[in-house]
């Protein structure tokens, strides 16, 4: 029997969940509305013991929906936003932070199924399941804290050249909000959160996979905000994607995956000009160690870095450059470090290498891997590379060298190419090269060399990480990438300025002007020109 394999009945309580989840059924216009058509069926990566034998565990099944539903969805949308003029956009900040209190209340209490899900759907172990849903709720009280700050300071009356004026900021419109599978709540809710807050409406899609998690907040959703200012879609791209942005309606497109997608979708606005893109994509982050690196603590950090939830972060570490005459020891060290990991079971103590997700990836991996092999390098470490359902076992492949693919092809799975270098340069032109740009970690204890690498390598990445792994968090840090990796800058601050726009009020200081303000602020007449 494959150790990874489990019979429902051995599932532990705080893991078990009921189902088949039959998600018939989308948000739209405030309503959960009944679909009839086809269905598509959600099977979980952990593989269980029936009678038949062993196999996925089926999960549930939710809507794909039609362009017709995706339009109705637009529309919904489009009326909530009424050309900026509807009961959303046009509501004072402090009700709109109370209809996201009140959203938040609710989501708290379906922690322990959405944590489940998690565990079910991606394979995410429960730490970081449980890790993924506390820091979505933590980033929505957070957005909520700031935006009363940022309404605060905004309030203030404004005096230059003898013109009064108060300027804040205004929704843009409605926002197609797409999320990954890798982070289906928490890096979903880093953009929908704030589009909503700022007094946008939503079309919201979610990844390929991790939608059934979604489910428990769709009735959430619901109460909490008044009808069509969210509205959720599934399906294909092509069918439900490409007329939602070929109607020319979209304002904000909101997409955390490749480029490559990134890239189709925008393409199909026919007025590019008018889309305001937030993206967060590709990236091959690079750890570097440096020949004085503290090994022990390096090799900490590459593990978190490289193997946290099976390497399945934008932020992971990628390749890793290591100093040649380190070389061997960081290898033996980091084959002991794997070796030592908790292997299994997204709910059992201390695992990490959990089932991969995604069906194709582990004889994507082993590709790599017999590529890699093929010009000269070879996996160091035991059982690295081997699979059991959709396990992988991590693989530290070196020596990797220019000519293979995993020399630029991002893995996002646990095969960690060791690239060894002579001189700095190496790793530098290779950042220099690369067509990603988004964090770079340098292990070294030399004050004097780290600040040589700091000055070029922050022109080439948007973070740099002293003898720390590569991460977005804490959400308050801009995160954010160059070239492939991102458009716009998110943390919790600057997402509620990437879903808005500046615009205000502004008047010649004449004695009419200045009763006609006091009038209307006095008086709480405008929900925009108003103070606390
Ligand atoms: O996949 C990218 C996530 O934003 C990673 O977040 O680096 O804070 O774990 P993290």
């Amino acid at each position: 029997m494959m150790q990874y394999a489990i019979g429902l009945d051995n599932v532990p309580d705080k893991a078990k969940i009921d189902g088949p989840i039959t998600q018939n059924y989308y948000l739209v216009n405030g309503k959960l509305k009944q679909w009839e058509g086809e269905m598509h069926e959600v099977y979980s990566p952990i593989q269980i013991v029936t009678v038949e034998g062993i196999g996925p565990r089926f999960l549930g099944s939710y809507p794909m929906l039609s362009e017709r539903e995706a339009l109705e969805a637009l529309d919904a949308a489009l009326n909530a936003y009424d050309q900026g003029t509807g009961f959303w956009p046009t509501l004072s900040v402090s009700a709109r932070i109370e209809h996201m209190e009140n959203f938040v209340d609710r989501m708290k209490k379906k922690q322990e199924l959405i944590v489940n899900l998690l565990m079910w759907e991606i394979g995410k172990s429960f730490a970081d399941s449980t890790k993924e849903f506390m820091r979505s709720v933590e980033y929505i009280e957070d957005t909520i804290e700031a935006l009363k700050e940022l309404d605060s300071e905004s309030s203030k009356f404004v005096k230059a050249d003898g013109i009064m004026g108060q300027i804040r900021r205004a929704p843009l419109g409605v926002v197609l909000c797409m999320g990954p599978f890798n982070y289906p709540l928490n890096e979903t809710f880093t953009t929908l959160i704030p589009a909503l807050i700022m007094g946008n409406t939503v079309v919201f899609k979610p990844p390929k996979l991790g939608v059934l998690l979604l489910s428990p907040l769709l009735e959430v959703f619901r109460d909490s905000f008044p009808p069509g200012v969210i509205n959720t879609v599934y399906g294909a791209g092509s069918t439900i994607i490409t007329p939602l942005m070929q109607s020319g309606k979209i304002d904000v497109l909101a997409f955390i995956g490749t480029s490559k997608v990134s890239d189709v979708i925008r393409k199909q606005h026919p007025k590019p000009h008018r889309l305001r893109c937030v993206l967060g994509l590709d990236a091959k982050n690079p750890g570097i160690i440096l020949p004085d690196a503290d090994l022990q603590a390096a090799v900490q950090e590459c593990i978190l870095g490289t193997l946290s939830f099976n390497g399945q972060r934008c932020t992971a570490l990628k390749v890793l450059f290591v100093h040649e005459s380190i070389a061997d020891k960081f290898i033996e060290l980091m084959s002991a470090a794997i070796a030592g990991l908790g292997k299994g079971l997204p709910w059992q103590d201390k695992v990490m290498v959990t089932p991969l997700p995604e069906p194709e990836k582990p004889s994507y991996l082993t590709e790599l891997i017999k590529d890699a092999e093929k010009l000269g390098a070879r996996v160091c470490n035991e059982n690295g590379g081997t699979i059991e359902g959709n396990l992988v076992y991590p693989a530290l492949v070196y020596p990797v060298t220019s000519e293979m693919r995993l020399y630029k092809e991002e893995q996002f799975g646990p095969i960690i190419p060791i690239i060894p270098y002579q001189d700095i340069a190496e790793p530098i032109d290779y950042l220099i090269e690369s067509e990603y740009g988004q964090q770079v970690s340098v292990f070294g204890q030399d004050p004097d060399t780290m600040a040589k690498l700091i000055d070029p390598l922050v022109n080439q990445v948007c973070r740099f990480n002293m003898n720390s792994q590569c991460q977005r968090g804490p959400d308050v840090f801009p995160f954010t990438g160059r070239k492939d990796s991102a458009e716009g800058t998110l943390s919790v601050l600057d997402a509620l300025r990437a879903f808005s726009i500046r615009t205000l009020v502004a008047a010649k200081e004449s004695e009419l002007n200045q009763a006609i303000i006091a009038d209307i602020v006095n008086g709480k007449k405008s929900s925009f020109l108003s103070v606390p």
